[in-house]
């Protein structure tokens, strides 16, 4: 089985990881969020010269952890889009050199696939299936008929959920990103502030996130006292149970469905994941990634890496980016 190296610098991680065989030899992220944080949301300019400045030493450790040497390599997997352009030409750039000097294949990853993907570290993947895709800059309900098959069912109309946790963070006067401490904050909160869910009673898969940071902004300019904590919960328990009420809507349509998938960075989310355990996973087959692999990594550009590696869909040297990649686009 080949030896992949894979590589991923969307947004604000600079990371590569190899595999072997389905079995990951090194997985290395360098996280940028301490430098962003100042700026209270990542600055693409600083992700690209961060990018720049720390790609080959992540590569290195890389190849150290899986005692390994370049020439040992059979293919370089990278994520091609979507993300921000600046970032996306870094792992681009240093995956065509490899490429080129190692002469062997180099295999371009779609982002939100390899966050699907991703769940194939805890089990097989059954078709049909339907993955909730939830992060910084997506939010995407996608039916897969079989693998390697990306159809958009819903997608928000506005702003994406992740980016919404850290805008309303911000409102808050908290740090980016700000997902994690809302999920914290919120543990000891309780529903106390009715806030609009947007999309909630149409019949449509589509998402909207915009009116509920609106919402929260106006409620915190409008009001003298704020209880933190229960305002954290009432925002986190409106912007989920829109998702577990649109898959239950999804699902109940759709009987044919054998799995469902959550993933992107939002699906650390601690609520978010017991929602599903209890209002999902009684119904269908589901699959939560693990922690681990919930933020952006180069593991799961290597898992998807794989499939394409077997069915040598790989891409020429004279490939771009695509920051605006659609999944639908992605498929075989
Ligand atoms: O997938 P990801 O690492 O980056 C993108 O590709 O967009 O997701 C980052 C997003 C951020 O918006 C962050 O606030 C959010 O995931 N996030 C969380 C949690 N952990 C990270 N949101 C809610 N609860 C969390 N525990």
């Amino acid at each position: 089985m080949a030896i992949i190296l894979s590589i991923e610098t969307s947004c604000d991680e600079t990371a590569v990881a190899i595999i072997k065989n389905n079995k990951l030899l090194s997985n290395v992220v360098s996280t940028q969020i301490k430098v962003h944080q100042k700026y209270g949301g990542v600055v693409p300019e600083i992700a690209s010269r961060l990018h720049t400045e720390n790609i080959i030493s992540v590569l290195k450790i890389a190849i150290k952890k899986a005692k390994l040497k370049f020439s040992d390599l059979d293919a370089v997997a990278v994520t091609r889009g979507p993300g921000l352009v600046s970032a996306l030409h870094i792992g681009l750039q240093v995956a065509k050199t490899l490429s080129l000097i190692l002469n062997i294949p180099i295999i371009a990853v779609h982002h939100l696939a390899a966050h699907i993907y991703s769940c194939e570290f805890v089990k097989k993947l059954k078709f049909p299936l339907v993955a909730l895709i939830v992060s910084g800059g997506n939010t995407e309900l996608v039916l897969m008929n079989k693998e390697l098959n990306f159809e958009i069912i819903g997608q928000t109309r506005d702003d994406a959920i992740g980016e919404c946790f850290d805008k309303v963070a911000r409102i808050l006067k908290l740090p980016y990103p700000g997902g994690v401490l809302i999920d914290k904050l919120s543990q000891k909160g309780q529903y106390t502030y009715k806030l609009p869910t947007p999309l909630s009673k149409e019949r449509t898969y589509d998402f909207s996130y915009s009116g509920l940071k609106t919402a929260v902004f106006n409620l915190v300019k409008n009001k003298k006292k704020i209880n933190i904590h229960n305002l954290c919960f009432s925002f986190e328990k409106t912007a989920i149970d829109v998702l577990i009420k649109k898959v239950n809507m999804f699902l109940s349509e759709n009987k044919k469905i054998k799995q469902f998938l959550l993933a992107g960075g939002v699906s650390a989310n601690t609520y978010l994941r017991n929602q599903v355990i209890k209002k999902i996973s009684k119904k269908i087959d589901v699959i939560i990634p693990p922690l681990w692999c919930t933020t952006d990594n180069a593991a799961m550009v290597a898992k998807l890496a794989e499939h394409l590696y077997i069915k040598k869909k790989f891409s020429d040297l004279d490939i771009d980016i695509d920051p605006n990649w659609k999944i639908e686009d992605f498929s075989i």
